[in-house]
C-alpha cells in the first residue's frame, strides 16, 4: 500500500459556551496522544480570541495563521511551530486582527484544505465559544465533533443550540443546490426556540415525499453525524441529570445520537499551570485528569479508526476536482444503478473523498485518487 502522511483523523473541539475547559481540553488531548508517539497538530482556529499558545507556555512572538490569512505565507506548514511536547506542533491563533475574525467562506475552505494536507496522525481544532458560523463550519468539516461541556443548566443548553446549529449548518450546505429540500431547511433554521421544529427523522420523512432519491444521503448523514460529548469538572463514570437531558433532547427533537465519551475532573490546582498544560499532565494533581484523557482517547480512536483510509487522498486539488468530474461524465450509467446515486448528484451534494471511495467501491480507480508514493 502507498505511504499517506495526510492526517488520520481531524478532531474538532467546541462546546456553546466560553469558558468550560475546551482549550485545556485540546493542549491535554494532543499531549496524550503525542506521548503515545503519534504526530499531533494543534491548529487554534478560535479566531481572535486564541489562547492554545499560552496554556502550551508559548510566550514571544511567533508566526500565527493571521500570517496564512492575510496572504504573507503561502501555506500552512510555514505557521507550524514546534511545542515543549515531543511530537506535538501548534499552529497558533493570533490576537485580533480586523477582518480576520470572520473570514469569508471561500478562505474556511481554503483553511481546511491546507489543515487537511497537514502532515500527521492526528489534527485537534480548538473553537471559540458560541454559534458563528466559523466554528459550525470547522466543526462539520473535521472528521469528528467534541463537545465539551460543564454539567450545568446555562452550559448545557449552550452545548444543545450548538449541536442543533451544526447539524442545520451541515444541512444547509449540502442541500443548498436542492430545489425543494433546501427551502425546507431554511424554514427550519429560522424558527425561534419556542415553535415546534423538525428533527432528522421528520425530514426524512418529508423527503421521502419532496425527493425519495435523497433518501440515501439522509441516511447518511443520520449515521455520521454523532458528536462526542465530554463533561468537564465532574467525577468520572457520573452522568449528571442534566448530561442525560442533553442526550434525551438530542435524540428526541434532533434525530441525533451523541456519544459521551467521559468527563474530566475538577482540579483547582490546574490554574497554577495555566502556562504548561502538557507539565501538568505529568504531576500528583494532573494524574487523574491524564487518566480521564486517556479513557477519553481511546473511545474516540476506537470509533473513528473505522473512517481510515490509508491510501486514498483525504485533500484534493482543484486540478483533482477537475479530473474527477471530467472521470465521472466518461462513465457507464450502469455503476451507478441501484446505488441512489447518480453523476450529477455526486457533483452536487458530496465531497471529493466520498466521491472517490464511491467510486473505488464500484470498481472504478484512477491515479488522482492516491496519494503519491514519497
Ligand atoms: N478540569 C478543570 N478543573 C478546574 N478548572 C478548570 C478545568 N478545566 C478548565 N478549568 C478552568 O477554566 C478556565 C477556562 O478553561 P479553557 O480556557 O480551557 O476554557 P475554554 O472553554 O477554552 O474557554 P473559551 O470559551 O474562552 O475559549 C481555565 O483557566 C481554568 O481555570
Ligand atoms: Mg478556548
Amino acid at each position: 500500500m502507498k505511504p499517506d502522511n495526510t492526517p488520520k483523523m481531524i478532531f474538532s473541539v467546541a462546546g456553546g459556551k466560553g469558558g468550560v475547559g475546551k482549550s485545556i481540553f485540546s493542549v491535554a488531548l494532543g499531549t496524550k496522544l503525542a506521548m503515545d508517539g503519534h504526530s499531533v497538530t494543534l491548529v487554534d482556529l478560535d479566531l481572535g480570541a486564541a489562547n492554545l499558545h499560552t496554556y502550551l507556555g508559548i510566550i514571544k512572538k511567533t508566526p500565527t495563521i493571521a500570517d496564512f490569512i492575510l496572504k504573507k505565507v503561502p501555506s500552512l506548514h510555514d505557521v507550524l511551530v514546534e511545542t515543549s511536547q515531543e511530537n506535538m506542533r501548534l499552529i497558533s491563533g493570533s490576537e485580533f486582527v480586523p477582518g480576520m475574525a470572520n473570514p469569508a467562506h471561500w478562505m474556511k475552505l481554503k483553511i481546511m484544505r491546507h489543515v487537511k494536507s497537514l502532515a500527521a496522525d492526528y489534527i485537534i481544532i480548538d473553537l471559540g465559544a458560541g454559534v458563528h458560523f466559523n466554528t459550525l463550519d470547522f466543526f462539520s468539516m473535521s472528521d469528528r465533533g467534541i463537545v465539551v461541556t460543564a454539567p450545568e443548566p446555562g452550559a448545557v443548553m449552550n452545548a444543545y443550540s450548538f449541536i442543533k446549529g451544526a447539524l442545520f449548518r451541515r444541512l444547509q450546505h449540502i442541500f443548498k443546490n436542492h430545489p425543494d429540500i433546501a427551502p425546507v431547511i431554511d424554514t427550519e433554521t429560522k424558527k425561534t426556540g419556542g415553535e415546534s421544529g423538525m428533527g432528522l427523522e421528520m425530514l426524512t420523512e418529508q423527503i421521502k415525499t419532496l425527493s425519495p432519491d435523497m433518501l440515501p444521503l439522509m441516511q447518511e448523514i443520520e449515521h455520521e453525524f454523532c458528536p462526542a460529548l465530554v463533561v468537564n469538572r465532574t467525577s468520572e463514570g457520573h452522568r449528571h441529570v442534566l448530561v442525560r437531558n442533553l442526550m434525551t433532547l438530542c435524540r428526541d427533537k434532533l434525530g441525533v445520537n451523541i456519544e459521551h465519551v467521559g468527563n474530566l475532573p475538577d482540579i483547582p490546582e490546574i490554574t497554577d499551570y495555566l502556562l504548561k498544560i502538557p507539565a501538568f499532565l505529568n504531576t500528583w494533581s494532573g494524574k487523574s485528569y491524564l487518566d480521564a484523557i486517556n479513557n477519553i482517547s481511546d473511545k474516540l480512536i476506537r470509533r473513528t479508526g473505522l473512517h481510515v483510509h490509508a491510501a486514498t487522498k483525504s485533500d484534493f486539488s482543484d486540478e483533482d476536482v477537475e479530473m474527477i468530474i471530467h472521470l465521472m461524465e466518461t462513465l457507464d450509467d450502469g455503476i451507478f444503478s441501484g446505488t441512489g446515486r447518480s453523476a450529477c448528484k455526486l457533483r452536487m451534494y458530496f465531497k471529493p473523498a466520498e466521491v472517490v471511495d464511491f467510486l473505488i467501491s464500484r470498481g472504478v480507480t484512477h491515479e488522482a485518487f492516491y496519494t503519491q508514493e514519497r
